[in-house]
Formats: structure tokens, C-alpha cells, sequence
């Protein structure tokens, strides 16, 4: 173990993903669907709103990571852009201005200039990240200082693309390590961790795990 590493202070194996093949080889199909339902939907935006990250807020630019077709701001920021795997699904994104395709398990680094965003979201995907932290301690870099970074999920996944330290914990602990991902990508505030679905009502959760870029 490298203490300095860490990566290296989660079990062995907890990046690992039953199917390890490339990811466009799973992306290159479209999924033109929702990942959570109607409620879990309108966590995120009434999440995004109160962040003053939506089209009703100060933030201008704002980058939506791990996206698709679908982005979640009940108003689009002035200009949004949306970043993924699948050419197609992005291409549609009736919210996103500009989209951009890249595998951030093969390079994390985003491909933008330092400070260039007022916030980035990644709704109901940082579990298939196999180098979360690089990927947060990069979004450190593309966000400007007082800027958010806001990561939101659920309880559904791909099973075969997740990393297998995801399926192995409950839904309490992987809040708890996505706030441990931020704490470990440095650049940050302390991180807020929240549920943001009424406890115990019925459909999809929506945790939220959110930064401020110092
Ligand atoms: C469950 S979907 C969520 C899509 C969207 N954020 C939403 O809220 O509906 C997972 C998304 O993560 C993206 N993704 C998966 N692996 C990725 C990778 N290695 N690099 C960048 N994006 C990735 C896919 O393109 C896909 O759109």
C-alpha cells in the first residue's frame, strides 16, 4: 500500500468493473431513456436551482459531465455544456449549447482551459468512474474558485460498467465515499452530503454529494 496514494485507502479491487473492455463499446449503443424517475428528476433541478446554478442563477457556464441526452435544470444555465460518451445521445441534449465527447477512464483531464466554468454537474454517473478523485481533483481545475462541483445519484446502475466497490456498499456508505472522493481530490471546501428525496417516500432516491471549488 502507498499511503500516499488514494486510491490505495479503498479495498482492493474497489475500482474494478466486471466488464473492463472499453467504454465506447458500451456507450456506442443509444439510450435514449431516463436513468431515475420523475422525482428523483426534480431533486436535481430544485437541487440545481437552489445552487443558483441554473439558468435562474448567477453561474453562466456551466459543464454537465457524464451527460446524455438529458440534462436536469428546470431553466438551462445561460450556456451549458455537456460532456459524455455517446456522440448521438449529446447531439440531442435540447439544453447543452456545445457537447464534447471523451472517456474520462481512459484520461481524466477534462478537455477545457483552467477557471473556464462557473460549476459542473454529474447526475447518476460518478459510480462508473474507475479514477473518481483524478476526475474531481480536475474538475477542481476547469471550475473557478467559489464555483460548485455537484455529483447526484441514485440507486440504479449498469451493473456490468459500475465499479464493483459501488455494489459492494450501502446506499448511506456511498455517500459517504463520494464525499471521501472530494475530500481526497483536495481544492475543495468541505463537501455536503445530503438525501434529497423525502426519506421513505417510494421511488428512486436522490443522494447528493456537492463541493465548493476554494
Ligand atoms: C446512467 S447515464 C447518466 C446520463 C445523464 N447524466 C443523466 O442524468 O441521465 C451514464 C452516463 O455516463 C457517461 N459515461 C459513462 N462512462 C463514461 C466515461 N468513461 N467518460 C465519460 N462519460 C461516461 C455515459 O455517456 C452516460 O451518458
Amino acid at each position: 500500500m502507498d499511503p500516499l496514494d488514494p486510491y490505495d485507502h479503498f479495498p482492493a479491487g474497489f475500482f474494478s468493473r466486471s466488464d473492463e473492455s472499453p467504454d465506447p463499446a458500451f456507450y456506442v449503443y443509444d439510450r435514449f431513456v431516463t436513468h431515475i424517475d420523475a422525482s428523483a428528476i426534480q431533486a436535481v433541478r430544485a437541487l440545481y436551482r437552489e445552487l443558483g446554478i441554473d439558468g435562474e442563477g448567477p453561474a453562466k457556464r456551466v459543464l454537465d459531465f457524464m451527460s446524455s441526452w438529458i440534462s436536469h435544470f428546470t431553466t438551462p444555465p445561460k450556456e451549458l455544456v455537456a460532456l459524455g460518451m455517446n456522440q448521438r445521445e449529446l447531439a440531442a441534449n435540447e439544453q447543452a449549447d456545445e457537447f464534447t465527447v471523451h472517456d474520462l477512464n481512459v484520461d481524466p483531464v477534462f478537455p477545457f482551459p483552467d477557471k473556464s466554468f462557473d460549476a459542473a454537474t454529474c447526475c447518476v454517473s460518478i459510480d462508473y468512474l474507475v479514477r473518481p478523485i483524478d476526475v474531481l481533483r480536475d474538475a477542481a481545475r476547469i471550475v473557478r474558485p467559489g464555483g460548485v462541483v455537484v455529483c447526484t445519484f441514485s440507486n440504479r446502475c449498469f451493473p456490468t460498467k459500475v465499479i464493483r466497490g459501488w455494489l459492494m456498499i450501502s446506499e448511506e456508505q456511498r455517500c459517504a465515499v463520494v464525499g471521501q472522493y472530494f475530500e481526497y481530490a483536495g481544492g475543495y471546501h468541505q463537501p455536503l452530503i445530503q438525501l434529497r428525496t423525502p426519506q421513505g417516500a417510494g421511488g428512486d432516491p436522490l443522494y447528493a454529494v456537492w463541493a465548493v471549488v476554494r
